[in-house]
């Protein structure tokens, strides 16, 4: 008989390498690995060789990092989205990605279940398999750590030296940490505790405000159409120009995040992020849409940014309603593009200057000298009936300036 062919998400960690031994184990399976490049710091390089040495028939290493920031990272900067206000949610916005490359390699390697490594109280395993289930609606899906019997991470170590599996020396992590170009986000560990200040090893890619230079640094950005195309006058590939603002913002301690979030299955947990350049690319475009966007569409747009980021960090990216968002965002894009100055200085951003062709502001509507064009006279109409409501309701039921009692009392 033939054997079952599964789609591992690997990423050359302890719980993967496991999970690639166990399932040939326990279901006598032919393992194909799929690790994407989502722009990780951490080598690549080396996992291919790891995931065959632990026993895969197959392994893809995949960069996806182009895709990734053209069809993921620039839709969610457009949207303005945000979790909880906060969040530019690196880890949330990588897994439907991932999703799709498995189900792509699920296809082609003629697999017929796609497992992960993600625990049973994330975020995750939410965002991997809805998204799954959208993509590949028959493909099967296994999360061993939401079954296994491992209990411990010293069990799992135990069940690698049992099998020859290649267990990095290195000491362990006292951190949980996921990073991409986007972002990095840190958990566990003394970080548990809400009332502990994050220790200096605890962030990976900024510097502390303290350790940042003295004298302010200046980046302009410039957007074509909500999307931004050039870092300090230079045209760069998407990708590099990411890396460039993470650098400038990492240097400036841009982008660091302590947050207590609402996780989708009911928990509420704190972790810690870092995301100079996303976090340098949002406040810009929003300085910029405060200039070219006119005031109801800005109004409105921020309202939607809520829900296209609970959407995302919710696991329904791969959804109508997604998309439908993006159509109208896309529409309040097309005058979005010009320049922004941002000021960088210790851990703060300031806006140093603002410019485009689709610029709102008129100088001779806004000034208060002889240049003024404004017909201040027709102003007195507009408030006389647009306080009308507000009269009419006061004149009816308030005397002297109190409630009549049969409004106050009911
Ligand atoms: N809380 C974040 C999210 O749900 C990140 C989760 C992964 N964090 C980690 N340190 N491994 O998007």
């Amino acid at each position: 008989m033939k054997k079952e062919r599964i789609v591992v998400a690997y990423s050359g960690g302890l719980d993967t390498s496991v999970i690639v031994k166990w399932l040939q184990e326990t279901r006598n399976a032919e393992i194909v690995t799929v690790t994407g490049d989502l722009g990780q710091k951490k080598e690549l390089t080396g996992v291919k060789e790891k995931a065959i040495a632990t026993g895969a028939k197959k392994a893809y290493v995949l960069d996806l990092q182009k895709e990734f920031v053209e069809q993921y990272l620039w839709p969610t900067l457009k949207a303005g989205a945000l979790y909880e206000h906060t969040y530019p949610m690196a880890t949330s916005i990588g897994r439907p990605l991932l999703a799709k490359a498995l189900v792509d390699v699920a296809r082609k390697e003629g697999c017929t279940a796609v497992a992960h490594g993600c625990t049973g109280k994330g975020n995750d395993q939410v965002r991997f398999e809805v998204a799954i289930a959208a993509l590949a609606p028959d493909l099967k899906v296994i999360a061993p750590l939401r079954e296994w019997e491992f209990r411990s991470r010293e069990e799992e170590i135990a069940y690698c030296e049992k099998h020859g599996i290649p267990v990095s020396a290195t000491k362990k992590n006292p951190y949980s940490i996921d990073e991409n170009l986007w972002g990095t986000s840190i958990e566990c560990g003394v970080l548990e505790d809400p009332m502990v200040e994050p220790p200096l090893d605890a962030y990976q890619r900024t510097v502390s405000p303290a350790e940042a230079p003295d004298t302010p640094t200046y980046v302009t950005i410039d957007f074509r159409q909500g999307t931004p195309v050039a870092v300090n006058g230079k045209k760069l590939d998407v990708v590099a120009l990411i890396q460039k603002l993470n650098e400038i913002g990492g240097a400036n301690a841009i982008g660091r995040l302590d947050l207590v979030e609402n996780r989708l299955v009911g928990i509420k947990s704190r972790e810690i992020y870092e995301a100079p350049g996303a976090t340098i690319l949002h406040f810009a475009h929003r300085e910029l849409e405060r200039l070219t966007l006119d005031k109801e569409t800005m109004h409105y747009k921020a309202k939607m940014a809520n829900d296209y980021a609970d959407m995302i960090y919710n696991g329904l990216w791969f959804t109508p309603l997604r998309e439908a968002m993006d159509a109208f965002i896309d529409e309040t894009q097309k005058t979005v593009t010009g320049t922004v100055k941002v000021k960088l200085y210790k851990g703060t951003l300031e806006i140093a200057g603002r410019t485009s062709p689709h610029s709102l502001y008129d100088l001779k509507l806004a000034t208060y000298t002889d240049e003024d064009t404004f017909d201040h006279g027709a102003s007195a109409g507009f408030i006389t009936i647009y306080g009308l409501p507000a009269k009419t309701f006061y004149r009816v039921n308030t005397t002297n300036g109190r409630k009549k009692t049969s409004a106050a009392k009911k």
